[in-house]
């Protein structure tokens, strides 16, 4: 089968494209015809490793599986045995944030791990693109309790993370204030922010505002920054570590000190997470904002653009073409 491949840490120039042996399903596994998958930022860590910590999930010294990729949609091809509730046939989707050799022709994946059917009329781009940045902007949100009129600011309105947030948050009534770039100010209101603040014109960090709930999803500001627009008891968390890994120190110290504090969540329930976006998909809740879509063949190309850190929402690999 032909599958994008590297076989060391390293940049998206490391990706080549080429022919390997098609996977067997073990037991419990299905082999999976990959139709669509992403190229997204937790590909961008486990193809570097980094940061480092990265590899005590993904490999070490080097990456466990060749192939690249942590999600997909597609057909069961072939099952493993003892394999049930999976046929051959049947429409499925699946992630596993550290790595599962998603970007080739055929995937084995494990019944055990997080793989749900996909549901009829859904179409194999839209439910891949559901997999990745909505598991972390839901596992982020469930870290703070809100209530509907709520308050909450998402820094990074058009990255795959915040654009998700957004739409999850008003999807429970809370009033959305978003971040981005003035040229994508119409799109981020088209996902439901109530207010859109374009970074070129106005500092955010400025307003006489205040809000329950500052997520900054593409990690580009500061607890200090942030401080002064939380209300008492507010919290702020953002989806990187911060300079010096910084949000890690003031998650632990900032329950202890002040009256606004720092969360760091760690991400889990990739299984809860599919089922919660995909129930907001279907009841037109929620719909995965796609940027651009390369070819299996144009992996690298794709990876270099995820990387560059401008993509809008997510990018996807069709291989429906063979
Ligand atoms: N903690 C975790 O478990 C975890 C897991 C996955 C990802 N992450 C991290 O989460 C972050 C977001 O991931 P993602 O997939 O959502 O990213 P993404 O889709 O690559 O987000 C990039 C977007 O952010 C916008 N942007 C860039 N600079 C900005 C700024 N200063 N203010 C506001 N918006 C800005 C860009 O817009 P323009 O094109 O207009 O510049 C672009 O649309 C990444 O840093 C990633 O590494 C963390």
């Amino acid at each position: 089968m032909k599958a994008a491949v590297r076989y060391a840490y390293g940049p998206p120039e490391s990706i080549q494209v080429a022919e390997i042996p098609t996977p067997e399903p073990k037991p419990d596994e299905v082999r999976v015809r990959v139709m669509a998958t992403n190229v997204n930022r937790t590909d961008i860590g486990v193809l570097t490793g980094k940061p480092y910590l990265m590899r005590a999930f993904a490999g070490f010294p080097n990456p466990k599986v060749p192939v690249t990729g942590t999600d997909f949609a597609g057909v069961v091809d072939k099952v493993g045995e003892g394999v049930t509730g999976f046929s051959v046939g049947e429409r499925v989707w699946g992630f596993a944030d550290n790595g599962c050799g998603t970007h080739g022709e055929f995937v084995c994946f494990s019944t055990q791990k997080a793989i749900l059917p996909i549901p009829e009329g859904v179409d194999f781009a839209t439910i891949v693109a559901c997999a990745e940045a909505a598991h972390y902007a839901i596992n982020f949100l469930n870290k703070v309790t809100l209530k509907p009129g709520d308050q909450v600011l998402v820094n990074g309105g058009t990255g795959a993370i915040g654009s998700a947030a957004i739409q999850l948050l008003k999807s429970r009534d809370i009033q959305v204030t978003a971040v981005c770039h003035e040229i994508h100010v119409e799109k981020v209101r088209a996902l439901g922010a109530d207010r859109v603040i374009a970074l070129e014109k106005e500092d955010f960090t400025q307003e006489k505002i205040e809000y329950d709930f500052v997520f900054d999803a593409v990690g580009k500001s500061r607890f200090s920054l942030c401080k002064p627009i939380l209300k008492p008891g507010g919290i702020y968390i953002s989806s990187e570590l911060g300079p010096n890994w910084e949000n890690l120190t003031l998650a632990l110290t900032t329950p202890f000190f002040g009256d606004r504090k720092v969360i760091f969540p760690i991400p889990s329930n990739l299984l809860g997470s599919m089922k919660t976006i995909q129930d907001l998909l279907l009841q037109g809740k929620f719909k995965p904002l796609i940027d651009r879509t390369y070819t299996l063949d144009q992996t690298r190309e794709a990876f270099i653009y995820v990387a560059s850190g401008q993509k809008i929402g997510n990018v996807i690999l069709d291989l429906s073409e063979r």
